[in-house]
């Protein structure tokens, strides 16, 4: 094979795998939007059909590799599709912003989760490929212990514009941290730093979180840290309802991708958003509440504890109760 064409297929896995990547988080979203009683898969199964898309892409068997890279032969009429449901956050046009799809990438990023039953589609061809269900499980295992899912919530937020915060923002403030961790610590939203660095948690009340995570016993990149909101209010102020509502769905979506066992919810914003409790966080903290199954411990911002040093026993009671529930205590 000339290096031309080894590049080319190189080039084309990664477009692949790019895609396939946005089209679990695509069928994810679209489950989240799904009307009532709609017959949509449930996120295992769409996480089981991209993990087989994902490992097609890396199959051996040059035949099947040609075979996938053929330009697509003629489709027999597909019947008409039901109309698309509202799109509110515009995920549609972040996908629109991939890049020039090629064959098999195009039928990747038009499949509906009925084409991996059609025995003409190539998304049916790419999720056989594989043979035995031992080696899909250990696929699907793989990509649920792998950052793949997180990278498909990252692509779908892409450069988002979907409200007012974005004209104001430096930089978007993704999660950050290791993408299997037991442990999700949630905050408000970027501050300065955070909006000029393009990272959660590192300024002053950054610094006091990481003290906060050694003392548990960790280092901070064994956890995942992320906030309510993805970009900074201007004056750092307090965030909107529409501002929580339009970014809320990418916080659930980073959630299930890691699949925690504990979240520390930090302060009055990361409580009610998380556990749509109206009461105030001084209420809620210390007791441990659970939401699809996940335990979730509020507790005092450390913006606060900067304010008011002395409720850092009340915050470390917290954390133990959370070390205890880990067992890292
Ligand atoms: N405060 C937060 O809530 N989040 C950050 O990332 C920084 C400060």
């Amino acid at each position: 094979m000339d290096t031309h064409t080894t590049s080319t297929d190189a080039r084309r896995r990664h477009e692949i795998g790019q895609l396939t990547r946005a089209l679990k988080g695509h069928l994810v979203w679209q489950s989240h939007l799904a009307a009532d009683g709609a017959p949509m898969p449930t996120a295992e199964q769409l996480g089981e059909l991209a993990a087989r898309i994902e490992a097609a892409q890396r199959m051996k068997d040059e035949a099947a590799r040609k075979r996938l890279f053929a330009p697509p032969s003629p489709a027999p009429a597909a019947p008409p599709r039901a109309p698309a449901r509202p799109d509110p956050v515009g995920v549609e046009a972040a996908l629109d912003d991939a890049p020039a799809p090629i064959p098999l990438a195009r039928a990747v990023a038009d499949a509906t989760p009925e084409d991996a039953e059609r025995p003409e589609s190539d998304i049916y061809l790419a999720t056989r490929l594989l043979g035995s269900s031992s080696e899909l499980d250990a696929v699907a295992r793989a990509n649920r212990s792998s950052s793949g899912a997180l990278d498909a919530v990252q692509a779908l937020v892409g450069d988002c514009q979907r409200c007012k915060l974005a004209r104001a923002r430096t930089r978007l403030v993704f999660g950050a941290g290791d993408p299997t961790s037991d442990l999700i610590f949630v905050g408000e939203a970027p501050g300065f730093t955070e909006d000029r660095q393009g990272q959660p948690f590192v300024g002053r009340a950054g610094q006091l979180l990481s003290r906060m995570i050694a003392a548990m016993g960790y280092r901070r990149e064994e956890v995942y840290i992320c906030n309510v909101l993805m970009c900074r209010p201007p004056g750092s102020r307090y965030p909107e309802p529409e501002e929580i509502q339009t970014c809320k769905p990418f916080l659930i979506e980073q959630i299930k991708a890691i699949e925690p066992r504990v979240i520390v919810a930090l302060g009055d914003c990361a409580a009610k958003t998380l556990l749509r409790e109206s009461a105030p966080i001084e209420e809620l903290r210390g007791k441990w509440f659970t939401r699809q199954g996940i335990r979730i411990m509020p507790t005092l911002h450390p913006s606060h504890l900067m304010r008011v040093p002395e409720d850092k026993r009340l915050v470390w009671s917290d954390l133990q109760k959370v070390m205890t529930a880990l067992g890292r205590r």
